[in-house]
């Protein structure tokens, strides 16, 4: 299964015009999902007007140069590593979701543009990208969600509470193991048995809500993220620090009862 292409599979019987249409769909409701919440939100108008105060007050003008390397080092380290979530369990969840949903996205895509016509050979790596990408996602997503969420882990809410903010991560979830579960089945070959197109459905159903729910959705955060990571670090460096104080040049005092219990009140 996992070297098998599905989506050429799957050409058998729907033609792989229909597939890319699908996608080019997607990204048409991630481009306008996205354009609509910042509409919304107005955190973009927020941000450039927040970044142009913060530049009245910088000490320094930074050179292309610097920015360079500050730009260069955020995307190595702020967005590759996801730094913003410290060490700890939470960082590796989110870097196993995101890479996985990278690697799956991006398997999709070749697969379904450059692999579904009849006769074509998928060289082995696309499928086994693809099935290893959904893999990581649903476990680095159900890790998070199951343990790691902080009305869960800090607000000792049930496991199985669901609201609003959880649509981007259930629907990620839901979308790279309803297509696991597709390929396997079809993988089976069960001649006259429906199975396999059942999960097809709920995989489509799953990506129409991932991708059709970003207005209402977490979804965004993947590029105002990096946006904000970017600017906080050349506020940094530029002696900004977006408007606010210094860090205080004294030893951190807390007394001994701060060692008592891990920190995860937010
Ligand atoms: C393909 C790209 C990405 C995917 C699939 C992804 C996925 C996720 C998911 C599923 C969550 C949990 C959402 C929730 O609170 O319910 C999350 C949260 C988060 N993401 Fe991403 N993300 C991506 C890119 C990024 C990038 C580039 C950054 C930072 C530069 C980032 C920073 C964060 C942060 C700080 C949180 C909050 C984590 C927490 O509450 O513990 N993400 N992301």
């Amino acid at each position: 299964m996992i070297s098998i292409n599905p989506f050429l599979t799957l050409a058998d019987s729907v033609p792989p015009i229909l597939m890319q249409s699908f996608v080019v769909l997607m990204v048409l409701l991630i481009l306008v999902g996205t354009l609509i919440d910042t509409i919304h939100k107005k955190n973009v108008k927020y941000f450039f007007k927040n970044a142009k105060k913060a530049k009245l007050s910088a000490t320094k003008k930074l050179s292309t140069g610097e920015k360079i390397s500050v730009i260069s080092k955020t995307i190595a380290s702020d967005i590759a590593t996801t730094s913003e979530l410290g060490a700890g369990k939470r960082r590796v969840a989110h870097v196993m979701g995101m890479y996985g949903t990278i690697l799956f996205w991006v398997g999709s895509v070749v697969m379904i543009f450059f692999y579904t016509s009849p006769g074509s050979e998928t060289p082995s790596v696309w499928p086994i990208i693809w099935h290893l990408g959904a893999a990581l996602t649903v476990v680095g997503g159900s890790w998070f969600w199951f343990f790691l969420r902080v009305d869960v882990y800090s607000e000792a809410q049930p496991w199985y509470r669901i609201i609003q903010a959880d649509l981007f991560v259930l629907a990620l979830i839901a979308s790279s193991l309803f297509g696991l579960i597709w390929s396997y089945l079809q993988s089976l070959n069960l001649q006259g048995r429906w199975d396999d197109v059942v999960f097809l459905a709920l995989f489509i159903a799953a990506n129409l809500v991932l991708f059709g729910g970003i207005y209402w959705s977490k979804f965004a955060h993947m590029f105002y993220k990096p946006g904000a990571a970017i600017q906080k670090n050349l506020a940094e460096a530029d002696g900004s620090r977006d408007n606010l104080p210094p860090e205080a040049d004294a030893p951190a005092q807390f007394g001994l009862g701060i060692k008592r219990e891990e920190p995860k009140h937010y």
